[in-house]
């Protein structure tokens, strides 16, 4: 798949959008704010109160250090509207403000992935945003979802999957994406590499693969969904392009650019197993050690579930079936960052 216009014009003989983004101050968010104006809509972000005034709360990215907040810069004081999804009443009245949208695009997701927060966030905000998407005659929504709700373990899954139900049931026309691995994802361990420490395996490191895709071709393919008919009323696993990868693979890549001999920690899944399973006796006493069961399990899923399109009937996940888009490669993006011409983003876990 190729790449639309990104003169400016809507793409695919459509006229320009006015569309309303959740989620925008977040990786594949600002990437899709970038997109939006680049191909000729008009874009009105919300964000957390606490983002356009880091004094008022704990939370938001000015609260975790990361300065003042991309997808203002740019933008109108009146295409960042502050306010709380969790609440609809904050939602109608200081988001959608009664006011008329094309669509609404959705790269919101729980930030910490535990499951009260997934609950509130990739399921009740978003059934908020769809209601008062239907009420304010909004004709379609995009859904920046994940590939890993293909075979639902964790708690954050099944509150995903119980949205995408509900946009699918909606009668609105609606693009459900489903992407494989990004790249910040897989770029966790290029400091430790760098200090000179071993590259962490689960397993020997060929349990499973991915088709990373980079920020920019996932906001790129977004802006399609909203514009090509032929990408609506349709869930779509979408990875980037090139063939599928392995950690090893990725550990390889990294010590060869580094220029360094490659050198390994390996942990067993059962050694894993056995860490989930003392946190979560832990966890009835102290819950600390029930978050950090939870994190545990999540990371023991991408440690052993590809992020691939899955063949139930085969029982297997298959690489070649999963479709592909962009131009952007892991391997490109670790170069530069190795070369200090790309920045690495910090994610929680840095191992995954
Ligand atoms: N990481 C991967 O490899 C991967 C792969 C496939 C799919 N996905 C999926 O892609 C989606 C987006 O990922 P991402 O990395 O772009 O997410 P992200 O960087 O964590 O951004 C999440 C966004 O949601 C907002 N948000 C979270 N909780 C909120 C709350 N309580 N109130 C208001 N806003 C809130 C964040 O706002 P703040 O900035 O204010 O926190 C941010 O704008 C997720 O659904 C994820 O599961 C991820």
């Amino acid at each position: 798949m190729s790449h639309s216009p990104a003169s400016g014009d809507p793409g695919h003989g459509q006229s320009k959008k006015r569309v309303l983004l959740l989620g925008a101050t977040g990786t594949i968010g600002r990437a899709a704010v970038g997109a939006l104006r680049r191909r000729g809509h008009d874009v009105v972000c919300i964000v957390r109160p606490q983002t356009t005034d880091p004094a008022a709360g704990p939370r938001g990215p000015a609260a975790r250090g990361q300065g003042p907040t991309p997808p203002v810069e740019g933008l109108d004081p009146d295409q960042v509207r502050a306010c709380d999804v969790t609440d609809p009443t904050s939602l109608a009245a200081a988001g959608f403000r009664g006011e008329r949208f094309d669509a609404v695009m959705s790269c919101l997701a729980s930030r910490s992935g535990m499951p009260e927060d997934a609950w509130a966030i990739d399921h009740d905000a978003h059934v908020t945003a769809l209601d008062l998407a239907k009420d304010h005659g909004v004709a379609s929504f995009v859904l920046l979802s994940a590939i890993c709700v293909q075979r639902p373990k964790l708690p954050f899954q099944f509150a995903k999957l119980a949205f995408e139900e509900k946009l699918t049931a909606s009668g609105l026309t609606y693009a459900i994406v489903r992407p494989t691995a990004f790249f910040k994802s897989l770029s966790g361990q290029i400091d430790r590499l760098r200090a000179g420490k071993p590259y962490l395996l689960f397993g020997d490191g060929t349990l499973t693969a991915c088709k990373p895709i980079s920020d920019n071709d996932l906001a790129n393919y977004l802006v399609d969904c909203l514009e090509r008919p032929a990408l609506q009323n349709k869930i779509l696993p979408i990875g980037g392009p090139g063939p599928a990868v392995t950690p090893r693979q990725q550990g390889e890549h990294l010590f060869h650019l580094l220029n360094r001999p490659p050198k390994y920690r390996k942990m067993p899944v059962a050694v894993m197993d056995a860490i989930i399973g003392v946190l979560s006796v832990l966890g009835w006493v102290s819950a600390k050690a029930s978050r950090a069961a939870a994190l545990a399990r999540i990371g023991r899923y991408y440690a052993t579930e590809s992020m691939l399109l899955y063949n139930a009937g085969k029982g297997r996940y298959d690489a070649a079936a999963t479709p592909t888009y962009g131009t952007e490669t892991l391997f490109d993006h670790y170069r530069a960052v190795i070369r200090g011409n790309a920045a690495n983003e910090r994610v929680e876990t840095a191992v995954f």
